[in-house]
């Protein structure tokens, strides 16, 4: 991956010496790295530390007067292109959430436009304590921060549960997409994911059970593949995968307005895992409808399909598309796969229990012309990072030009039709 400027702040927890192991994993694989410091963190680790690991001055203080001659704190915003925090304690989450700056950490995190990463670390009690739960909550709902982990296990303080950082190693990871296959390297994603919502009235709307995991999953995998992701996500309560844009959708049809200008801004492959309605109400009341004793029916008008619209245009990239079924996947999947003009189709079956909506889990069997390949059921996670393999390998293979991508650990149980 490229050499990122990565700016690490560290607020006050006995987890602030795991991060100097982190400036040194990020510096050897040849990033910038700053380091800011709150004054709790300063209670754990000396800044000399960091300064030597970084090999630049670590700022501590938002009123440095030489630092700030130079506009210290809009500089170091300016310059970061991630800000990860970590570790990064419940007072730093709380004062975040309500949009304090109040230190120099919070004043960067305030005047960046960088995606901004926490990684908490805390007792499990303040973990599980409804006023973080409900700060967490404001941040996850941020465009603009992930929150990774915490992992859950034996703590410091001698207590079990959730609340551990990540370990140094598992934060490189993610900073740096992983092993960064790089098989979508130089590729432009567009990945819709989550339910829409057709307003029956101001307070009613038809929806499904759709909750986004599998498209950010997706969408995770592929940026960990290298390519860069758009996510046209409708009503979820996900936080925006790392180094992804999310851009927000309610109904079938701005899901359909914003794909196609995503797709006009480029893009190489369409994956449509979104569990779009097909039908909205034909007129969308201006009040609440009034109940009254009788029964009531509800005309319902066709919704336009994003995903044939996107594989139509003359320009189409190359377009996967999902089918949830519930009785004769492979037929319907395959009939789909055809109707819309698909290179490939993903199905999964959404009858079984614990897979499929609204779960973690999932099992599918992917199509395209000329062969099939089936996952059973894992981690919705660790299936994406399967299926971005195969699909990255499908398009290198139909795609003049566009390189062979190296899957041959994900098509190794390939049963071609
Ligand atoms: O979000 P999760 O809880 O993680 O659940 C994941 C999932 C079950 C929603 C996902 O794996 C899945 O199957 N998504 C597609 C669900 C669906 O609506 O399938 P469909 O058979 O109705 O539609 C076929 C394809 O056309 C899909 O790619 C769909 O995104 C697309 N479509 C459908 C209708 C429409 N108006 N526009 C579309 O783009």
């Amino acid at each position: 991956m490229a050499q990122q400027s990565i700016l690490l702040g560290i607020t006050g927890g006995i987890a602030a010496y795991k991060s100097a192991e982190l400036v040194r994993l990020l510096k050897k694989a040849g990033h910038q790295v700053r380091v800011v410091m709150t004054a709790g963190a300063e209670a754990f680790v000396r800044p000399m530390t960091f300064q030597a690991l970084s090999g630049e001055a670590v700022r501590t203080s938002l009123l440095d007067p030489e630092a700030e001659l130079g506009m210290g704190h809009i500089e170091l915003a300016k310059w970061a292109d991630t800000i990860l925090v970590a570790p990064a304690s419940a007072d730093f989450i709380a004062r975040l959430a309500h949009g304090m700056a109040d230190d120099l950490l919070t004043t960067v995190c305030s005047a960046t436009e960088a995606p901004i990463v926490l990684a908490p670390a805390m007792n499990q009690a303040m973990w599980r304590n409804g006023r973080t739960q409900r700060n967490i909550g404001l941040l996850q709902a941020d465009p603009q921060i992930s929150i990774w982990g915490p992992d859950a296990g034996e703590q410091a303080c001698g207590d079990t549960g959730p609340g551990r950082m990540l370990e140094p190693e598992e934060l490189f990871a993610r900073l740096t997409g992983g092993a960064n296959r790089g098989a979508l390297a130089g590729r432009r994603v567009v990945i819709t994911a989550g339910p829409t919502r057709e307003a029956i009235d101001p307070v009613r709307y038809i929806t499904n059970h759709s909750s986004g995991k599998m498209g950010y999953a997706l969408a995770e995998a592929a940026r960990e593949a290298g390519a860069a992701v758009e996510l046209i996500s409708g009503p979820v309560s996900l936080s925006a995968p790392f180094g992804v844009r999310v851009r927000p959708v309610v109904t079938a049809a701005d899901m359909l307005a914003t794909s196609m200008a995503a797709v006009d801004t480029g893009c190489d492959i369409f994956i449509a895992s979104a569990a779009v309605a097909d039908y909205r109400p034909a007129t969308c009341a201006g009040q609440k409808i009034k109940k009254s004793a009788d029964d009531m029916t509800l005309a319902l008008t066709r919704n336009p399909d994003t995903l044939a619209t996107v594989a139509a245009r003359p320009d189409a990239p190359f377009t996967v598309g999902f089918a949830a079924e519930t009785n004769d996947v492979a037929r319907y999947a395959i009939a789909k796969m055809q109707q819309k003009h698909l290179r490939m189709i993903i199905a999964n079956d959404v009858s079984q229990p614990g897979l499929g909506f609204n779960s973690d889990d999932n099992a599918v069997t992917a199509f395209w012309a000329d062969g099939q390949q089936t996952f059973a059921a894992a981690a919705k996670r660790e299936l994406a990072g399967h299926l971005i393999d195969l699909i990255a390998a499908q398009y290198a293979r139909n795609t003049p030009g566009a390189g062979r991508a190296t899957t041959d650990e994900s098509t190794s149980n390939e049963e071609d039709a």
